[in-house]
């Protein structure tokens, strides 16, 4: 008992810690900006002692909306010369400086639970933020469909940037002049449990593409030989809308084409079935071919209110095989590793979302997610992912998600 009191006030000065005013980083050092979805989790954790700065946390992010409706992955809202790549290799186009590809749209289902803590206050704050996060969201249903799955520009944009569903396509680019450049992720933490020189170098031409594209999305569109839908996305996306709706018809307000937007969603989730793998896969869009990946995303499909019992199997699988689940990649596969950022390692905000889905449908697996995720930050902190073979912390250490997620969640009896 006593050392859950201790773990709460730890999560909570993590929170204090990381906080910069309005928004919160996710680690000192490693990211030194404002991150989309870290954000919305934050808000989440603010939620369990002080709503009215979860609220803050979501509007500030909207703040840096861009015109045509998207939320950027980082809003540099105080430059920072230690990270890169920073605004000026971005050139993002929005009212603050920010990157130009975007992250899971998590922050309307964030808000729905943040907005059930209380209602009072939730309600305004909800009424001003609806209108940008419905933008937002048709900025996705604009430009990111493919057969009603959501397709992702850039392997940040998943938030899971060196997973192998993203091997096929990166092979595809071949980054020519894309210049010299310092890393600085690999002065924070160590090189082997981060993405390799080979994908950074991928993941800089890209920026460099977009960027002399103006973050055109329609010549995106022809242009990029990267463009995946996934599973992270389509789920995410799909979970927001309903919330959304949810909220809309509590609140009268105007939710006008939702729940067609929601079908089409709910049959581009359907085509993300690998039926071979029997699983829920990404798809390569510029030449049709399956990732063929069992991933952390496979299991957000009870997230997005899809049940599905290949994928039950699936987890039953995955889960017996390794000691901290849910891996970002299937154990099984030659793949796996088990420290190397999302190509191996549990993540605590995957399975926080793995789990809400869970539960939400009564599902056999809910406590053994929770629960695992529990143990996990019990035994080893709040270090930004963990090996999923025998729980050890791996990556930046004292970070904002998995405070969150304890506080909001893992740590809640
Ligand atoms: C890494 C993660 C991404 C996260 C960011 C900040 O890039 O892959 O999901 O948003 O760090 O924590």
């Amino acid at each position: 008992m006593t050392r859950t009191i201790d773990l709460d006030q730890q999560a909570r000065n993590i929170l204090e810690m990381n906080d910069r005013g309005g928004y919160t980083i996710p680690t000192k050092g490693l990211y030194p900006y404002q991150w989309n979805w870290d954000s919305a989790f934050a808000a989440l954790g603010f939620a369990q002692f002080d709503c009215a700065r979860a609220w803050a946390e979501l509007e500030t992010l909207f703040s840096a909306q861009w015109p045509d409706g998207m939320v950027p992955h980082i809003v540099f809202h105080k430059a920072d010369p230690g990270y890169y790549p920073g605004p000026d290799v971005w050139g993002g186009i929005g009212p603050i400086p920010s990157s130009g590809i975007t992250q899971p749209p998590i922050a309307a289902s964030m808000a729905r639970l943040i907005y059930e803590k209380d209602r009072e206050l939730g309600a305004a704050r909800i009424r001003a933020l609806f209108p940008k996060m419905r933008r937002w969201h048709s900025w996705f249903m604009r430009w990111r469909l493919d057969q009603g799955a959501v397709c992702v520009t850039h392997p940040w944009e998943a938030g899971r940037d060196n997973t192998p569903e993203w091997d096929g396509p990166m092979a595809r680019i071949d980054p020519v002049d894309v210049g010299e450049y310092v890393r600085r992720d690999t002065q924070h933490v160590d090189g082997s449990m981060r993405p390799t020189k080979y994908d950074y170098d991928r993941y800089i031409w890209l920026v460099q593409m977009g960027r002399r594209l103006d973050w055109d999305q329609e010549k995106l569109l022809t242009e990029n030989p990267f463009r995946v839908a996934d599973p992270t996305m389509t789920f995410t996306l799909l979970r927001a809308q309903r919330d959304l709706l949810a909220l809309g018809q509590m609140l009268d307000l105007d939710v006008t084409d939702l729940a067609d937007e929601i079908e089409i969603l709910e049959q581009g989730a359907r085509t993300l079935w690998n039926p071979v793998l029997e699983s829920f896969d990404a798809r390569d869009v510029r030449n049709g071919d399956w990732a063929n990946c069992v991933s952390n995303a496979s299991f957000l499909c009870w997230y997005a209110g899809i049940s599905s019992e290949g994928q039950t199997r699936q987890l039953q699988r995955v889960l017996d095989k390794v000691q901290f689940g849910v891996p970002s990649h299937d154990p099984e596969s030659d793949k796996f590793d088990g420290r190397r950022y999302w190509r191996g390692p549990t993540w605590a905000v995957m399975n926080l979302l793995i789990g809400l889905g869970l539960e939400d449908m009564n599902h056999p697996l809910a406590g053994q997610v929770r629960n695992a995720t529990k143990t996990l930050i019990e035994e080893n902190g709040f270090s930004e992912y963990f090996d999923p073979m025998d729980g050890s912390a791996a990556g930046g250490q004292g970070f904002t998600w998995t405070a969150a997620v304890w506080l909001s969640w893992a740590g809640r009896s």
